[in-house]
């Protein structure tokens, strides 16, 4: 996928003309909040307040100072979920649906998409992330913004950058080395601002190596605006703001929420005082009022919330649901036959209380939901006995494989919810709350025709993978998660989902297992650029089910891959093209994943470089009736292939010293001067499948580079 041309904010605009007109205390209560959700109002000039929304699951709109949503939302899946669908179409569907109800409350920016990444399955607020992978990450958030964007209203990026941990998320410095930030935690910004062409960006709420994001003029003013050349809006995190002169000169523009307390009156008094430039304060005055100029928030007011309650809205949310459900086993149960059911028993505390989404400011509250138990009865009617028995507690076990014995089937629905994940905390634990484990044991021991349904928003321990007969993860899958699993488990739909993160067999293996939360206020990320599924296969460790997976209830074949070309040069792009075929007897969807071997891949290269053994660079979903085939359409640039550089000034500080001798074991330079994306030459493996470690076929190019860093102005994919 080409990048397009960012959108060009208009120069000579209303906004640049009213920031000409505003005093400088005018221009400075622009640059904070005034309450939650709007920015200031200036009277004198007939600025209206804009308003702001949360989130990535649905438009929130006002809250109560409980923060309780005062209308109700339509509530898509969350980001998992989102990201277990691996389709930016129907992601960039549902974001438009959420846009649309954005504007229905008089909001014109919305706060959303999450783009952090899965660094650790304890992570509260994994479930509003989409992914372990940056691609993917960066590939949907792309959807997610140009259709909020398409719809009219602006989409912000957050929250950037290293806010994978909500313990001491405050204070707690992420220390990312520079090459991890590149490749990892910053790419997904990248795209969103050199792609996507996001208007607004929110900065997190810890440190990055020992600097707060709002006050970082290297990421603020050197990347984000100097290298990238965004030119948007950059707010806090609620709260997050604890200086004045330091965050202004490094490139923030608006304080949330209000009433001010670091900018506004304090910015001008820094203004005045000579601590920042004027010039400054006008940029981050013009940059809300573009902002406002962009999603037409200059010519009135915010009116009155009166969200609608769409069917359109609601076919797609399950649609939406049904395809983020990642069927992880099947030995033969699914999907069930419902004209063949006489009574099943359905138990585990999300049968009754499913997770739709998570805690915190994602949560939204929906027109309405339902639940797989009240689902499943309608469903199946009269003929079939659906019998519940939660299971939870003294004797429930017992009660529970009990009734099991002697039902058609058993359909186990446990997880957690949104007081287990959420935001501001992190889980303590990777085991299902209570004794659902044992509850889940129990059932697949008495009856063989058990399905287990995971709802969660992150992977969780799953010490009876083997004892079930059909094995589902269920994401905070939005208001119609109930109704799209059980369109699922009757096969009324295909289960559409793949793994957007590793499920590792034990919280140990985990990448940050060693340095997750923080540590005396330190986040090491020590693991490097080896997140998820590049650890794993690095350090060869097994898996309970890899980044990627996920079964159909058909079958496919993916062909060899067409290259067009079998070298890369500097400025090239390479297509990729799949053929892929449904040999099955049901329609179904297939994600074709194109990853990229570089040489050498998972060993450290005389430079001392660890490579991963392969990275996800493409990836494209196909839906296909039984026998239908179709070819899919991958593309490369040399940024599939680079990593980056952080340079070795030391080095060349040290040669001109004391002239050393370097033997160049390697085609590319050990020690290089200046900091960069780089690409190796030699052969690169083009490894494409249905999942990281599901490999159908490889491909060879020889790729040309090494010496010179790319071209910055390259597209990021
Ligand atoms: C929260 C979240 C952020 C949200 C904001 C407003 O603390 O970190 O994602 O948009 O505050 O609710």
């Amino acid at each position: 996928m080409a990048a397009t041309v960012r959108p060009e904010v208009p120069a000579a605009s209303r906004a640049a003309a009213l920031v000409g007109r505003l005093t400088l205390d005018e221009k400075a209560a622009l640059t904070a909040g005034v309450d939650s959700w709007h920015t200031a109002v200036i009277p004198r000039l007939g600025i209206p307040a804009l308003r702001l929304s949360d989130g990535p699951s649905g438009a929130r709109g006002d809250t109560s100072p409980q923060g309780v949503p005062r209308t109700p939302s339509i509530c898509i899946p969350s980001g998992t979920a989102l990201g277990a669908t691996w389709d930016p179409d129907l992601v960039a569907e549902a974001a438009a649906a959420v846009a649309r109800q954005a504007l229905e409350k008089g909001a014109r920016v919305l706060l959303a998409p999450t783009v952090n990444l899965h660094r650790h399955p304890l992570w509260g607020r994994n479930f509003e992330a989409f992914s372990e992978d940056p691609v993917l990450t960066a590939r949907l958030a792309v959807a997610y913004i140009r259709a909020v964007q398409g719809a009219g209203v602006a989409a912000t990026v957050k929250h950037l950058v290293g806010n994978e941990s909500e313990f001491e998320r405050n204070t707690a410095s992420s220390d990312i080395d520079e090459r991890t930030l590149r490749e990892l935690y910053l790419l997904p910004f990248e795209h969103a601002v050199r792609v996507a062409g996001v208007l607004a960006v929110m900065t997190s709420y810890n440190r990055v190596n020992g600097c707060h994001v709002p006050d970082d003029a290297r990421l603020l003013a050197g990347v984000l605006r100097g290298e990238w050349g965004f030119r948007g809006l950059v707010m806090t995190d609620w709260f997050g703001l604890s200086r004045t002169a330091e965050a202004a000169r490094a490139g923030l523009d608006l304080e949330m929420p209000g009433p001010a307390r670091s900018y506004g009156p304090a910015l001008a008094a820094a203004v005045r005082a000579g601590e920042v430039e004027e010039a400054r304060l006008d940029d981050a005055a013009r940059h809300v009022l573009e902002l406002q100029e962009r999603v037409g928030g200059l010519d009135a007011p915010p009116g009155e919330e009166a969200p609608l309650d769409r069917p359109e809205d609601r076919a797609l949310t399950r649609r939406c649901a049904a395809a983020s459900i990642v069927l992880l086993a099947n030995r033969g149960l699914l999907p069930l036959d419902a004209g063949a059911l006489r009574r099943i028993l359905v138990v585990g505390p999300n049968a009754t209380r499913p997770a739709i989404t998570g805690g915190g400011s994602a949560l939204v509250v929906p027109h309405y939901r339902l639940t797989p138990l009240q689902v499943l009865r309608d469903r199946l009617g009269p003929g079939c006995e659906v019998v519940h028995e939660e299971g939870a507690g003294e004797g429930g076990i017992r009660r529970a494989a009990e009734l099991a014995r002697g039902a058609d089937a058993v359909i186990a629905v446990v997880g957690t919810d949104p007081d287990v994940e959420g935001e501001s905390f992190d889980r303590v634990s990777m085991d299902l709350p209570g004794d659902q484990d044992a509850l889940v044991s129990s059932v697949c021991g008495a009856n063989p025709r058990t399905v287990v349904v995971v709802n969660s928003g992150a992977p969780v321990s799953l010490p009876w993978r083997e004892g079930c007969a059909a094995l589902l993860q269920c994401y905070f899958a939005g208001q119609e998660l109930s109704s799209a699993l059980v369109d699922v488990l009757l096969g009324e739909a295909d289960p559409g989902g793949r793994l957007p993160t590793t499920l590792p067999v034990r919280l140990e293996h985990a990448p940050a297992f060693g340095s997750f939360p923080s540590e005396s206020s330190h986040v090491r990320y020590a693991e490097g650029p080896l997140i998820g599924y590049r650890w794993y296969e690095a350090r060869h460790l097994p898996v309970a089910f890899p980044f990627g997976h996920g079964l159909s209830y058909t079958t496919f074949e993916i062909g060899p891959p067409k290259l067009s070309a079998t070298t890369l040069g500097p400025g090239e792009r390479l297509r990729v093209t799949v053929p892929v075929r449904n040999t099955g007897g049901r329609s179904g969807s297939e994600v074709v994943q194109l990853y990229v071997a570089p040489p050498g891949g998972g060993r450290r290269d005389p430079g001392g470089r660890l490579r991963p053994v392969k990275e996800l660079r493409a990836f494209a979903k196909v839906h296909l009736a039984p026998g239908q085939a179709a070819e899919v359409e991958l593309e490369l640039g040399e940024r599939a292939f680079a990593y980056w550089d952080v340079a070795d000034a030391d080095w060349f500080a040290l040669q001109a010293r004391h002239p050393v001798s370097v033997t160049h074991g390697h085609d590319a330079p050990l020690h290089r001067e200046r900091a960069g994306w780089y690409v190796d030459p030699g052969v690169h493996r083009l490894l494409v499948g249905r999942s990281s470690a599901d490999i159908a076929h490889a491909a060879e190019v020889s790729v040309s580079g090494g010496g010179e860093p790319l071209d910055p102005s390259l597209p990021p994919d």
